[in-house]
């Protein structure tokens, strides 16, 4: 009776269902992607999973059309000769496949895959990852699941994340039973989805994506409530102008030092710049900062 009771309240304590667009680089097939599309379904969310019919890890922003696909998808996740561009899980449709870069995979979910699930409507979200291993510094401008963020962002003007779990090993979307690294990093990137959502519409400010590491999963960083979220910067700034004073400094730590610092268990969360993948200046920084203000940890 109680519990009913509780569960009659959890609608309206929870956090608000919306639209979000979801891609990677390392295929649709990915379990990290497939754990973490389950966990914002389980939230409540509309979301929608584009991705690349295989693994195309490090391709950046490359864009091109998608060609008919002939060969079997990743993981035999699609049958050979489907002689389709795109294809989804037919049991499943909000699970899609193109056969094409990462970036043109978020560009095909937010022009023409995901809006027949909304109403004609555009995303309010887009997230992409988690990325088998890290997308730290130099590494940014090679990875294609921040491309896939950043196009979301600057061309569509959506707000958008990328995350990436420095636990790497990949892993096919039907491995039973689910790993723990994949099911911590699920529920530890929707933390942060939280945390954005909660903070009030617009999201993010303009031209900036939030570039996400999560530490390994090890020690104690297999209980999700042992992560710690701390404001970083990705490339090192030497030369750079000051950053939002926070923490007792006007220099944020480095991203890739953060989510590397062993068993803290903290979770790096950089403002990037949209238009050259590197650190956002400091009034962007402190709009995110304003925002999610509480949700950050100084680091020791
Ligand atoms: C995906 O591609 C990247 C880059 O080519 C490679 O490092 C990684 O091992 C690949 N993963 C799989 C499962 O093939
Ligand atoms: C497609 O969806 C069904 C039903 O949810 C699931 O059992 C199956 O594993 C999925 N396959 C792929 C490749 O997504």
């Amino acid at each position: 009776m109680r519990s009913q009771v509780l569960l009659a309240l959890l609608p309206f304590l929870r956090t608000e269902a919306i639209r979000i667009i979801h891609a990677n680089d390392d295929g649709w097939a990915e379990l990290y992607t497939r754990s973490f599309h389950d966990v914002l379904i389980a939230a409540g969310h509309d979301t929608v999973l584009s991705a690349p019919a295989e693994n195309k890890s490090g391709t950046a922003s490359s864009d091109a059309e998608p060609s008919p696909r002939t060969t079997a998808c990743q993981y035999n996740s699609c049958p050979a000769n489907t002689n389709q561009p795109i294809g989804r899980n037919e049991s499943s449709p909000r699970l899609n496949w193109v056969n094409s870069f990462p970036l043109t995979s978020m560009r095909y979910g937010i022009d023409a895959i995901a809006p027949p699930f909304w109403n004609g409507e555009a995303p309010e979200l887009a997230v992409s990852g988690p990325n088998v291993g890290s997308n730290v510094y130099i590494q940014v401008h090679f990875s294609g699941t921040v491309g896939a963020a950043v196009f979301a962002t600057k061309d569509r003007k959506v707000p958008a994340i990328a995350f990436s779990g420095l636990s790497s090993g990949n892993l096919a979307w039907n491995t039973t039973p689910i790993p723990t690294r994949s099911l911590v990093y699920a529920q530890v990137a929707n933390k942060l989805v939280d945390a954005v959502v909660n903070s009030g519409k617009p999201y993010l400010p303009e031209d900036v994506f939030l570039n996400v590491n999560l530490p390994k999963v090890e020690g104690k960083c297999t209980d999700p409530n042992n992560f710690k979220f701390v404001l970083s910067r990705i490339n090192v700034g030497l030369f750079s102008d000051k950053d939002v004073y926070h923490c007792g400094s006007d220099r944020l730590p480095l991203e890739a030092g953060v989510a590397l610092s062993g068993d803290g268990c903290f979770v790096s969360v950089s403002v990037g710049d949209a238009n050259d993948k590197t650190t956002a200046p400091k009034e962007k920084q402190a709009v995110v900062l304003n925002k999610l203000g509480g949700f950050f940890t100084c680091m020791p």
